[in-house]
């Protein structure tokens, strides 16, 4: 038995067996002290004083396991905007080991003209060998036609691609209309899938930027006006209508706002089967962060940060279940890319880093100030996006045949983000200076102990694609 990590290592132990001790043990419906033991990839036992000898003995005396964090959106070397978003799969991965996300699923995007095939070639050239993290993938449809039709089951059966993204933004480039929209929806209901959005009203932003632009409102302030909340809320709504009309399983990514919000609880009361992710960013900051001149820059994201009363409704809407997961919409550009939109908004490549701080920020502000539970925290954080995305229990919970994914947490440790710190491949941080409360101390993925004392001991090729079967929510 070895009781510590030799120091000198930066490789990947192999341990057969671990056992982690007298840890509070933490899933969507449990909470109690507990030993875990592993075999191999996968938890095998678990219970108190379990007598099972092991290669390996972490003390997890006075901390938290949680099951390992997922976060279903994520932008990796994602080409954007005239750039590329700044994480590759093996910084970008690596960042989400460090806080305790063991698993990401990115979205790989369609070219107009061309399959989807192409696009998931093109998506696994760049993350084949490369990850640190376990991943899968979302399809951006961007062009649905005769022939796109015609690859939907085949992801869905054969690829483990059971998420369909949709914008109903970004007019000229990525938007399909809702004519695409329904004839999605009807394919994709046939095999089970779940299709789903950025919903926002692509024709009214596009007529907004370019109203302030003829005026010569150029500064980050006007993305936030070109986007005002009927934005979305009108969007949200009409994708509910449509999920409802063809009974598919519909989810609204990134959602910021009140109005948005309310249009999924009206389509709840029809039945209507629409779930929600909000993101870190929209529970935690807000609107006045454009009043600066292009600092503001840094958070120059779609759909904008809105205000302090939307926060107070996004929260709400997780305590009631009407939003089921919290994201990042890790979307990293660093300075220099953002400066492409020095002299006109509409240039500066829309996204954030976040990927790294989820998990922490959420504790944090959710279960340290008091706003969430701790099974609320491991749902919204974990369970919920593995059961939405097709990867429960293999994933988001801690139980007997699961993928020891395992995040042991101290919930008193405090300490501070910053650029100076951070792994994202990115030279700001858009948390700078915000004290947390709650402090990853070591991560487990597949039963290997990838994180420990703020060292990462896994290189790139350990992360896993991970096929995933159809929404079991
Ligand atoms: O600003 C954002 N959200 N960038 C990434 C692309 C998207 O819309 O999710
Ligand atoms: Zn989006
Ligand atoms: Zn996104």
């Amino acid at each position: 038995m070895i009781d510590c990590i030799p120091f000198f290592t930066n490789t990947l132990p192999n341990f057969m067996s671990i056992l982690i001790r007298n840890g509070r043990v933490i899933t969507a419906s449990e909470n109690a002290i507990a030993d875990i033991f592993i075999e191999g990839e996968t938890i095998t036992a678990i219970g108190t004083r379990l007598e099972q000898t092991a290669d390996y003995v972490i003390d997890a005396s006075g901390k938290y396991i949680f099951p390992g964090g997922i976060d279903p959106h994520v932008h990796l070397d994602m080409p954007f905007m005239g750039t590329s978003s700044s994480d590759n799969y093996e910084t970008g991965t690596r960042a989400a080991l460090y806080g305790g996300t063991t698993m990401v699923i990115d979205f790989i995007l369609q070219t107009q003209g061309k399959s989807l095939r192409h696009a998931l070639e093109a998506w696994q050239g760049r993350s084949n060998g490369n990850a640190v993290g376990d991943y899968s993938f979302h399809m951006a449809v961007t062009d649905f036609n005769d022939q796109t039709k015609e690859e939907i089951r085949e992801l869905i059966e054969q690829e483990g691609i059971t998420s369909f993204k949709t914008f109903m933004a970004y007019k000229g480039a990525l938007m399909i209309d809702d004519r695409q929209m329904i004839g999605l929806m009807q394919e994709v209901k046939k095999y089970g899938g779940l299709v789903t959005v950025h919903a926002t009203n692509g024709d009214m932003i596009d007529y907004l930027i370019a109203k302030h632009r003829s005026e010569g409102k150029m500064a980050p302030l006007y993305h936030y006006l070109s986007q005002p909340e009927v934005t979305e809320a009108e969007a949200s709504g009409r994708f509910a209508a449509l999920a409802g009309y063809t009974e598919v399983n519909g989810y609204i990514v990134h959602m910021t706002c009140e109005g948005a919000l309310n249009a999924i609880r009206d389509a709840a009361k029809r039945n209507h089967n629409v779930k929600a992710e909000t993101c870190i960013q929209y529970l935690m900051l807000d609107a006045s962060l454009y009043e600066q001149n292009f600092e503001g820059a840094k958070w120059v994201m779609s759909p904008p940060l809105r205000e302090k009363k939307d926060q107070a409704a996004l929260w709400g809407g997780i305590n009631q279940g009407a939003i089921q997961v919290v994201a990042t919409d890790h979307c990293p550009f660093k300075w220099e890319q953002k400066l492409m939109g020095k002299d006109d908004f509409s240039k500066i490549p829309n996204g954030h880093p976040a990927i790294e701080h989820r998990m922490e920020l959420l504790f944090s502000e959710g279960v340290a100030k008091g706003k969430i539970n701790l099974s609320k925290f491991v749902e919204v954080n974990s369970t919920n996006a593995a059961k939405i995305f097709g990867m429960y229990p293999q994933k988001g919970t801690i139980g007997i045949g699961s993928d020891a994914d395992l995040v042991i947490f101290d919930p008193s440790e405090k300490h501070t983000i910053s650029a100076q710190t951070h792994h994202m491949n990115v030279d700001y941080s858009a948390y700078e200076g915000v004290e947390v409360t709650g402090k990853v101390k070591t991560v487990l993925l597949r039963g290997k102990v990838v994180i420990d004392n703020n060292q990462c001991l896994a290189e790139k090729g350990n992360g896993k694609y991970i096929k995933r079967k159809t929404t079991a929510m």
